[in-house]
C-alpha cells in the first residue's frame, strides 16, 4: 500500500495546472455508450482510479475503450452485454451511471445496487423512481436492479426530484435522450458537471432545453452520434489546492480553470481573509497574515460543495476564531474529524455540524484516510502541522486526485509517496 509522508509548515508558492473533472468525466464516459456507431473522443480526462474502474465496466458491457495521455476513446458499436457487476459497482458508486444509457439505447440494463459508503447511506431510489417514470419495469433481485423498458423503448415523462441529486439528474438525462417523446425534469441538479454532460449530449445530437437551470426539457431523438469533446476542469481539485495554499500562508496561481464555477468557494476564501484575483482561465490566491474563522453550509451547487467540507474543516483549524461547518448533503460525512483531532485539531461534531476554535497548533502523527475527500483534508492538515504526518491508505485519494503529491511538491511542499505494509 502507499502512504504520503508530509513534513509540515512549508509555504506553498508558484503555479499549477488543474486536471480535468473526475465527476464530469464519469458521467460523460457513461453517456458515450449511447451512439450506435463511431468512436467518441474525450480530452482532458484525469488519470484516476475511478476513470480506470469505469473504463473496465464499459469494456465489460462490450465497448472498446482506450486511454492514453488524458485522451479517452470509446467505441460502443459492439455493446451487447447489459450488466454492471457487483465487483465493479462496489469499487465505485458512479457505476450506476450505466443504467440510464443502457436502458435508453437497448431497453434493458442490470446494475448491481451500490450499497452504503464510508460516510453513511447513499440511496439510489431517485434513479430507480425516474427510470420507472420513463416506463421501465424494475425488479430488485439478489442485490441487482433489473430494468426493462416496456416495448423496448423508454417514454418521455414528467419527473420532480424530491431531493436535488447530481447522479439521478445525470442518469435520467442519459435515459431520456433516446426516449420516445418529451421528458420534463424539475428540481434537477445544476452542478457544472451536469452542464458538461448536457453539452456533451447536445453535441451528440440530443435535444435539451433549460441547460444550467433546475428545469430541463428533453425531447427524445432516434439516434445520437459519436463526437469529440473537451472535459471541464476539476473544481474540487482546484478548491483543494487553493485551501492548501491558504493553510500554509502561501501564494499560488491555478491555471486552466473557469473561476465562475468556483464562485462560492472563492467568496468563502475571501471571507477567510485571502486575496483572490481572477482572470479568464486562472486564479491567483494570496494568503493573509492570519486566516479568519469562516462558517460554511455545504449544499448543492451553486452553494458550497460537500466535496470541499472536509478540506474546509482542516483549513479552519488554522483560522482565528470559532467556525461552524454544516453538511446538509451528507449528514454523516465527518470521518476525517477523529483523524484531524489526532493531529490536535479539537473539533466537535454534533449531528451534521462540526465546530472548532482556531488557530490550533497541529502536530504531525500517523493518520488514516477513510474516503476520498477525507484524505485531502488530512493532507492539508499535514501541510500545516509541525513535524511529520503520515497519511495512510491513500488509495482513497487516488480515486479522485491525479498526482496530488507531485502538484504540491511543484508548489514547494515536502511530501513523498512511500510504499508500506499495513501489517508490519
Ligand atoms: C455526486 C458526486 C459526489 C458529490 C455528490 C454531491 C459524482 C460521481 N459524485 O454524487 O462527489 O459528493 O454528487 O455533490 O458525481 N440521494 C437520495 N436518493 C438518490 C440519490 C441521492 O436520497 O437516489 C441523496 C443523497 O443521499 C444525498 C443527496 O441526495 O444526500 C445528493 O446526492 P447526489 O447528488 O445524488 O450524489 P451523487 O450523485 O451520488
Amino acid at each position: 500500500m502507499d502512504k504520503l509522508v508530509i513534513e509540515g509548515q512549508h509555504r506553498l508558492s508558484g503555479s499549477v495546472m488543474v486536471s480535468g473533472s473526475k465527476n464530469a468525466a464519469l458521467a460523460i464516459m457513461a453517456a458515450a455508450l449511447l451512439p450506435e456507431s463511431g468512436t467518441t473522443t474525450i480530452k482532458r480526462v484525469p488519470d484516476l482510479r475511478d476513470v480506470h474502474t469505469l473504463s473496465n465496466l464499459l469494456r465489460i458491457v462490450g465497448a472498446k475503450v482506450n486511454f492514453n495521455d488524458h485522451t479517452l476513446t470509446i467505441n460502443s458499436e459492439s455493446v451487447s452485454h447489459f450488466e454492471a457487476p457487483y465487483e465493479l459497482v462496489k469499487k465505485m458508486r458512479a457505476s450506476i451511471y450505466v443504467l440510464g444509457p443502457l436502458l435508453s439505447r437497448f431497453g434493458q440494463a442490470t446494475v448491481s445496487l451500490p450499497g452504503g459508503c464510508a460516510f453513511g447511506p447513499r440511496p439510489v431510489d431517485l434513479h430507480i423512481d425516474a427510470m420507472k417514470k420513463l416506463g421501465a419495469s424494475i425488479e430488485i433481485q439478489d442485490g441487482y436492479i433489473i430494468a426493462k423498458a416496456k416495448q423496448g423503448r423508454l417514454t418521455g415523462a414528467t419527473i420532480h426530484f424530491k431531493t436535488t441529486s447530481v447522479g439521478a439528474t445525470g442518469n435520467t438525462l442519459m435515459a431520456a435522450v433516446l426516449a420516445n417523446g418529451v421528458t420534463k425534469l424539475f428540481n434537477a441538479a445544476i452542478e457544472p458537471e451536469i452542464i458538461a454532460l448536457c453539452d456533451f449530449l447536445v453535441k451528440m445530437g440530443a435535444k435539451i432545453k433549460g441547460i444550467g437551470t433546475k428545469h430541463l426539457e428533453i425531447e427524445g431523438v432516434e439516434k445520437l452520434h459519436a463526437i469529440e469533446f473537451a472535459n471541464i476542469f476539476d473544481r474540487i481539485e482546484a478548491s483543494t489546492l487553493l485551501a492548501a495554499a491558504a493553510i500554509t500562508s502561501g501564494k499560488i496561481t491555478l491555471t486552466e480553470v473557469d473561476p465562475s464555477e468556483l464562485n462560492t468557494v472563492l467568496i468563502k476564501l475571501k471571507q477567510a481573509g485571502c486575496t483572490i484575483e481572477t482572470h479568464e482561465t486562472s486564479i491567483h490566491l494570496t494568503s493573509p497574515k492570519k486566516l479568519k474563522a469562516t462558517n460554511i453550509d455545504a449544499k448543492p451547487y451553486p452553494n458550497f460543495p460537500t466535496d470541499m467540507q472536509a478540506q474546509w474543516i482542516a483549513l479552519m483549524t488554522q483560522a482565528d476564531g470559532s467556525s461552524k461547518i454544516v453538511d446538509h448533503v451528507y449528514l454523516e460525512r465527518f470521518n476525517h474529524v477523529p483523524e484531524l483531532n489526532r493531529l490536535g485539531a479539537g473539533i466537535e461534531v454534533k449531528k451534521n455540524v462540526a465546530t472548532l476554535k482556531g488557530p490550533t497548533n497541529l502536530s504531525g502523527a500517523k493518520v488514516m484516510s477513510t474516503d476520498l475527500r477525507a484524505s485531502a483534508s488530512l493532507i492539508l492538515a499535514g501541510l500545516a502541522a509541525k513535524g511529520t504526518t503520515e497519511v495512510l491508505r491513500v488509495y482513497h485519494l487516488d480515486r479522485g486526485y491525479e498526482k496530488i503529491e507531485q502538484k504540491l511538491r511543484q508548489l514547494g511542499a515536502k511530501i513523498e509517496r512511500v510504499k508500506y505494509n499495513e501489517f508490519e
